[in-house]
């Protein structure tokens, strides 16, 4: 554990770190992004209290972008991967280090049990909220040689304790982390609408089914 974790006094809750991550702007490393789409789609306090449907417009999202919203407190992270990260996802050498490479564990949705954990390969939709103790992980989606840890190939990076998700979601072994990051019911309106809230016909799936979140 890193020195965030090894602080004298009492030790946060998990219950504690998320509410933090959903009550902080401040925490949330694009969060000047989340403002002005929450308020461009002009849902009311009570639609976003109430944990209504919330619809995104995805042709707003350049490819290798993330935004995050917030829906039922949470922090949403939506990303247009670029094909290069799409082929990222599916390369042996990463796959070998995933704790969970064929989502498993009831941490999604069964429409998105697929290598790319979604409805459409180039869009993630995943909850921010990392599966130790509630931090929102990192976006880091830029191969680097050493940050934030050796041969990174793009994913997310938790910084309270290192757990590292790939641009899936999916966790790797050996880190604090148990469980792949969930992703929440979601489909398409239309070619450009994304209504996180809601899953596509024929499907159903509440986020308060998964393992841990
Ligand atoms: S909260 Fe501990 S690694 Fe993310």
């Amino acid at each position: 554990m890193s020195s965030h974790a090894s602080s004298t006094g009492p030790q946060p809750t998990r219950r504690d770190l998320i509410s933090l991550v959903a009550l902080s702007g401040a925490a949330i490393g694009t969060a000047a992004i989340i403002w002005p789409l929450i308020d461009s789609m002009n849902p009311s306090a009570d639609v976003l209290a109430a944990g209504a449907p919330i619809d995104i417009d995805m042709s707003k999202i350049a490819a290798g972008q993330q935004i995050v919203v917030l829906w039922r407190g949470a922090p949403m992270l939506i990303v247009n991967r670029t094909p290069a990260a799409l082929k990222t996802l599916q390369t042996p050498s990463l796959v070998s280090n995933l704790s969970d490479p064929n989502s498993t564990v009831r941490q999604q949705p069964q429409y998105a049990e697929n290598w790319h954990r979604s409805v459409k390969p180039e869009y993630a939709v995943l909850v921010g909220i990392c599966t130790h103790l509630g931090c929102l992980p990192g976006y880091q989606p830029n191969p680097n040689p050493t940050t934030p840890a050796p041969n990174w190939p793009g994913g997310y990076f938790c910084p309270c304790h290192g757990s590292k998700y790939d641009l899936a979601g999916r966790v790797y072994k050996g880190v604090p982390a148990p469980y792949n990051l969930p992703v929440p019911p979601y489909r398409f309106v239309d070619d450009k609408t994304l209504r996180i809230g809601e899953n596509p016909t024929g499907t159903a799936f509440e986020l308060s089914t998964v393992v841990q979140m």
